[in-house]
């Protein structure tokens, strides 16, 4: 494929990922710098839960229940074992693929993530320029702190793709994918997992829903379908009564959600708009009533590839490719939906092999390294989506934090793919793992 000079720094990058960012860390090491961030995902959790308030450690960290598919779905890594290969000549590597059209500098996307600002004050805008700068495509979060088209301003022509949560409104989610495809984004993510929220006792125990406090709904913000339906919600609401006296909480939420609203602060906070959109949010982002026969409508509207997220059986990776849809992404959501899932990684050799190349299949939900990237890419994933280790990378250190764990992630993955004796991403199959457990 075609590599224009824009990406040459990037294809450069694919080359010799891991040797340049030891030679970069090593380097100032001898000035007695140490890498901004920690390298690895563990000491990267418990730096950022250090720096976070409990409340955005929470929702960040926790899953559903007693997180069992959280620790499966690490579980499920620790279960497959590399084989390393001897005297193959990897001097030279490539670890690029192709998705969709374009090169990408490894098989890796930095998932959707919701609700950023409760770790970053610039949230999903210093990941857009750091997953621009790495030429790592960002899945844009329905949920995001910062409307698509904000993000796609700081990311050049480089790849983004939008996830997109069924609302109830039709033509709010026509209008949500108009705008993702004027924003330029590549591809669409259904998720399908979350029609509604699960059970997240840790979350509970805060009483504690971003989206309550306006935090997480700017997609929705900056929609004018969205912002119809708010003022319709305003105009009918009831004449207010007397209101109880507020709390200090009550006050700083009711900050917020003006905060959340476009326009001057001021007028905000005496307008009922910022509340009714909230409200409005809380009534239509979910629609569990969607069935298979909804993604024909789907289809019909957008020239995007399509893929389906939160996919875990075979028969439904089957289905999804019947009903028109342009790839599948095996994932527990991290495990925030349901405890006691089957772990992602676990799920993936079904439904690849139920796919049969006819698409992409996609992973995320416990990859935390470069060798995690290596063995779902050998058990047939096309790519890898990274969740909380971006989000640890942001909380600690803004954009150049996030921008340190895609490099860190990929620089490992080049070390691990020459290290056991190969030169490119399509070398990789089953035959390269042993199961051990
Ligand atoms: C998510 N995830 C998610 N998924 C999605 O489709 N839309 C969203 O808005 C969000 N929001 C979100 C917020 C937070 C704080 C987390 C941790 C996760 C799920 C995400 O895309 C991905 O599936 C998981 O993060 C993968 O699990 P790990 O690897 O992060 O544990
Ligand atoms: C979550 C939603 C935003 O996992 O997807 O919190």
């Amino acid at each position: 494929m075609a590599i224009t000079c824009h990406y040459g720094d990037r294809v450069e990058f694919a080359a010799g990922a891991g040797r340049r960012r030891q030679d970069e860390v090593y380097r100032a090491g001898v000035y007695g710098r140490r890498p901004l961030v920690p390298t690895a995902a563990r000491a990267l959790q418990a730096r950022a839960k250090q720096a976070l308030n409990a409340r955005a450690y929470s929702y960040v960290a926790g899953g559903a229940g007693d997180e069992a598919t959280q620790r499966a779905n690490r579980a499920a890594f620790d279960r497959w074992a590399v084989v390393p290969r001897v005297l193959r000549d990897v001097s030279s590597r490539d670890t690029s693929v192709e998705l969709f059209g374009r090169r990408l500098p490894g098989p890796l996307l930095l998932g959707p993530v919701g609700a950023l600002e409760l770790v970053h004050r610039e949230a999903d805008l210093a990941v857009a320029r750091a997953a621009a700068a790495a030429g790592v495509p960002m899945v844009f979060s329905n949920q995001a702190s910062v409307a698509m088209e904000d993000c796609a301003a700081v990311m050049g022509e480089a790849p983004r793709w939008f996830q997109l949560y069924w609302s109830t409104s039709d033509e709010l989610v026509e209008s949500l994918v108009g705008r993702a495809e004027a924003a330029g984004c590549d591809a669409l993510v259904v998720t399908l997992d979350t029609t509604m929220l699960g059970w997240r006792p840790r979350d509970l125990d805060e009483g504690h829903l971003p989206f309550a406090l306006g935090k997480g709904i700017a997609q929705y913000t900056s929609d004018p379908v969205f912002r119809q339906l708010v003022e319709k919600r305003a105009v009918a609401a009831e004449p207010r009564g007397p209101q109880p006296r507020p709390t200090l909480a009550a006050v700083q939420a009711l900050v917020g959600m003006a905060r959340a609203w476009p326009g001057p602060l001021v007028e905000n906070l005496r307008s009922p708009l910022p509340r009714a959109a909230v409200e409005t949010f809380l009534g239509i982002y979910s629609r569990p009533s969607i069935t298979w026969s909804d993604l024909a409508w789907l289809r019909s509207r957008t020239r995007l590839p399509i893929l389906l997220k939160g996919v875990l059986h075979a028969d439904d990776a089957r289905r999804a490719l019947d009903e028109g849809m342009d790839g599948v992404v095996v994932s527990t959501h991290g495990g925030r939906q349901v405890d006691r899932s089957i772990a992602a990684l676990d799920a993936l050799p079904d439904v690849v092999a139920a796919v049969d190349d006819r698409a992409p299949v996609l992973l995320d939900s416990g990859v935390r390294s470069g060798a995690d990237v290596f063995t779902a890419v050998a058990l047939g994933a096309r790519a890898v989506l990274l969740g909380r280790p971006f989000a640890w990378g942001l909380a600690l250190a803004g954009e150049d934090g996030v921008a340190q764990v895609i490099a860190d992630v990929l620089g490992e993955f080049d070390l691990t793919l020459g290290l056991t004796g190969h030169t490119a991403v399509d070398q990789l199959s089953p035959d390269v793992l042993r199961r051990v457990a």
